[in-house]
């Protein structure tokens, strides 16, 4: 079988397959079917697979890790599997057992990767309208975010955790880690596609020498209701990106993924179906979009932000971007 390519982590020299597996079901798919995916990935050549415990589906891909990993059928050491910590798991002795759980309920000894999943303690109960406010919602608090990523630091030092990482981060949220880490981030995951491209972020981590995974790498067409407003756009659909699927007889997924590692992403797109689990692989390994196409497709960005985490908001705020700190300082108390 040939190998799918890698990217290094700039602070250790380790390699992440430059492509892997998402597993957040959306909210309606099954943890078997999702486990079921990560077992023909496995079986097909996928060597990296993106968790959560928020899925709630990691006591299922667990029992698939057991048994792939004791058939000896691949070796532990070749796939690269990350887990997050979740929003109300952040206060220190929550966030051991949190991870202890995830490592249980995978049933691995370490992690490749674990990250903060958002850098807000805000949560919200399953399938809460986007209008809500939880009344414990604050701002972002960088005490509370070093008092968890100093946990993460334990686990790094201990073994468990390979590598720590942040996710839905901002520049001006990332420059206060960096500033305060001992242990400074390996990666940062990031919503990617090509019409929401996050140069300015992106520039920003390989300057700081982190490694970047890219979330909702097609668009995320199935994403869960509450994510979904009229303005949003439709990467697929995208004329240009449709007429080089064309040109490469492919599906336009198939070039979402090709434009995202020819930018030195590492996409995780999600599938259930193997043809398109199959598809998406050979899509990262076989055929790259010429210089010409890749600049074509550069040029394509709307700046159209799909996963806006509304739902993390508190009393008091604005809209979802009061989260993103677009205009470079961060969000406080109204
Ligand atoms: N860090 C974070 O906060 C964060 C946030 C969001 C997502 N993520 C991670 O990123 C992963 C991917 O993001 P996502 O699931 O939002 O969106 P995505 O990967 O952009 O899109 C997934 C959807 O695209 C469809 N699809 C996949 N391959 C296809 C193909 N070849 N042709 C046509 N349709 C195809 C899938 O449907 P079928 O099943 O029918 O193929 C699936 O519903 C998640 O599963 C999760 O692991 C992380």
């Amino acid at each position: 079988m040939k190998h799918v390519s890698t990217i290094t982590v700039p602070s250790s020299g380790a390699q992440i397959p430059s492509i892997g597996l998402g597993t957040f079901g959306s909210d309606h798919i099954s943890p078997e079917q999702i486990a079921q995916s990560v077992r023909f990935a496995i079986s097909a050549g996928y060597r990296h697979i993106d968790c959560a415990s928020v899925y709630g589906n990691e006591a299922e891909i667990g029992k698939v890790f057991e048994e792939v990993f004791s058939s000896g059928e691949i070796s532990r050491e070749d796939v690269w599997i990350t887990g997050k910590l979740w929003n109300d798991a952040h206060a220190p002795e929550h966030a051991r057992k949190s991870f202890q759980k995830t490592l249980n309920d995978l049933r691995l000894d370490y992690l490749d990767l674990y990250l903060i999943h958002w850098p807000f303690r805000n949560h919200h109960p399953p399938h809460a309208s986007v209008d809500s406010r939880s009344p414990n919602a604050t701002p972002y608090r960088h005490d509370q975010f070093m008092e968890t990523w100093r946990v993460l630091e334990e686990f790094s030092d201990s073994g468990h955790a390979r590598h720590i990482g942040t996710s839905n981060m901002s520049i001006a949220k990332l420059e206060l880690l960096l500033r305060d880490a001992r242990i400074r981030p390996s990666v940062n995951e990031m919503e990617l596609h090509p019409h929401f491209q996050q140069r300015k972020l992106f520039d920003f981590c390989k300057a700081n020498e982190m490694a970047v995974i890219g979330y909702s790498p097609l668009g995320s067409p199935n994403r869960p209701d509450r994510d979904k407003t009229d303005l949003d756009t439709v990467d697929m659909d995208d004329p240009v990106i449709r007429r080089i699927a064309e040109t490469h007889n492919v599906h336009p997924a198939a070039i979402c993924l090709k434009w995202a590692v020819a930018n030195q992403h590492v996409p995780i797109p999600l599938s259930t179906k193997e043809k398109n689990i199959l598809s998406n692989l050979e899509a990262v390994m076989n055929d790259p979009l010429t210089a010409e196409e890749k600049k074509e497709i550069d040029q394509i960005d709307r700046n159209c932000r799909l996963i806006k985490g509304q739902v993390f908001l508190w009393e008091g705020a604005d809209d979802y971007h009061d989260l993103w700190d677009e205009q470079g300082f961060i969000a406080q108390s109204y």
